[in-house]
């Protein structure tokens, strides 16, 4: 399949893996880009740009396909050393960044100075816009459904990607609640040039998290994820767990008097503990509403590879055949050509 998305980034498939604290490591971003997608290392998951580059070098020993990094630009008061964050993307020989959190204005002269090709990710389409006019390449757009920060508008994909491709003349992918064909075509559809997955790549073979997050995945569903911290304008979607109920409760009882100080147990170093250590409960991490259709635990390879056949067989047969009369929709008869299992008879 060709679109923008795969001309721009020169990857097989228009399917990203965006970048995940303490997921991205170089295990996953390899499988993904040697599956033919857009692999990505989280960047600040490297706690020093020293760490990043030998990263960057280990991913690069695992797979000879373009891969990207990402670069969350936090609220923090402690500032992360971004420029040199970006120097040792550059010198690592990386040419594709996802940046995501602030606007990456203040960097991007050093990002095209340094020849990279910039995704910004954000969550609405003014925020979208601006990310075109200051000269990133492309955006990925993460609707409400998202695992992480779904921004304050609250606007659904189903929303949101129409709109952006009225407004943008950028390519753009679809981000959140992406986790199969049906999602590839509707995203298509849609507007978009690709999806962009977090919450669906954390369940794969690859993924170098313990198998405790892997299982969560599997048992929960779609309605098993909470926002937090919404007081605080800083929304992030998580799974819920016994800390995340704690977390509600403090969030109801000081109203609008929260600080982050008053959540700061159920926030803050639990990543680590979640996915290295498995301990579920450990605090919030996020996860998106896609955790509904996660049933499996396949290798990058075959979700990747099932996703693109199946995303063919739903556009030849189903949607032609629906369009022709001559696929086995509701009501056509005779058994037809379509070979998509979940919406057989
Ligand atoms: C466990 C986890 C950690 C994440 N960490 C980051 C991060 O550090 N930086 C970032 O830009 N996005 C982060 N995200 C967001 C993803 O890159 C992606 O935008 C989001 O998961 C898409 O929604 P989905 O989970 O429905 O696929 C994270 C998502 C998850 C599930």
């Amino acid at each position: 399949m060709r679109t923008r998305i795969t001309e721009l980034f020169g990857i097989q498939h228009p399917i990203v893996q965006g970048g995940m604290h303490f997921v991205g490591f170089a295990e996953l971003a390899s499988a993904v880009s040697n599956a033919g997608g857009l692999g990505i290392i989280t960047g600040l998951t490297q706690r020093t740009p020293e760490l990043l580059a030998a990263e960057i070098a280990r991913c690069r020993d695992m797979t000879d396909k373009p891969f990207g990094v990402n670069l969350t630009f936090l609220p923090s008061f402690s500032e992360p050393p971004y420029a040199e964050y970006i120097q040792a993307i550059a010198e690592g020989g990386v040419t594709i960044v996802e940046t995501a959190g602030r606007s990456p204005e203040q960097y991007m002269p050093a990002l095209k100075q340094a020849g990279i090709t910039v995704i910004h990710k954000c969550t609405s389409v003014r925020h979208a816009l601006k990310a075109e006019r200051i000269g990133c390449d492309a955006v990925s757009v993460d609707g409400f459904e998202c695992g992480g920060h779904p921004g304050e508008d609250d606007v659904p994909n189903m929303i949101l990607l129409p709109r952006a491709a009225e407004a943008l003349s950028i390519p753009f992918v679809a981000s959140g609640g992406m986790a199969d064909a049906r999602s590839l075509v509707a995203a298509l559809a849609l507007g978009a040039e690709g999806i962009n997955m977090g919450t669906r790549f954390i369940a794969t073979q690859e993924a170098p998290v313990h198998e405790n997050v892997k299982q969560a995945l599997l048992d929960a569903d779609e309605s098993d994820t909470r926002l937090i911290m919404r007081p605080l304008r800083n929304t992030e979607r998580v799974l819920n767990n016994a800390n995340v109920t704690r977390l509600l409760e403090i969030e109801r009882e000081k109203g609008e008097d929260l600080t982050i100080d008053d959540v700061f147990d159920q926030v803050a170093g639990v990543y680590p503990k979640v996915m290295l250590h498995g301990e579920m409960d450990a605090g919030a991490w996020s996860c998106g509403m896609v955790v509904g259709l996660i049933h499996d635990i396949p290798t990058v390879d075959e979700l990747i590879g099932r996703i693109m056949s199946e995303a063919e067989d739903l556009i030849d047969s189903r949607l032609v055949g629906m369009r022709t009369g001559a696929g086995r929709g509701r009501g056509a008869g005779a058994p037809g050509p379509v070979r998509w299992p979940a919406w057989g008879p």
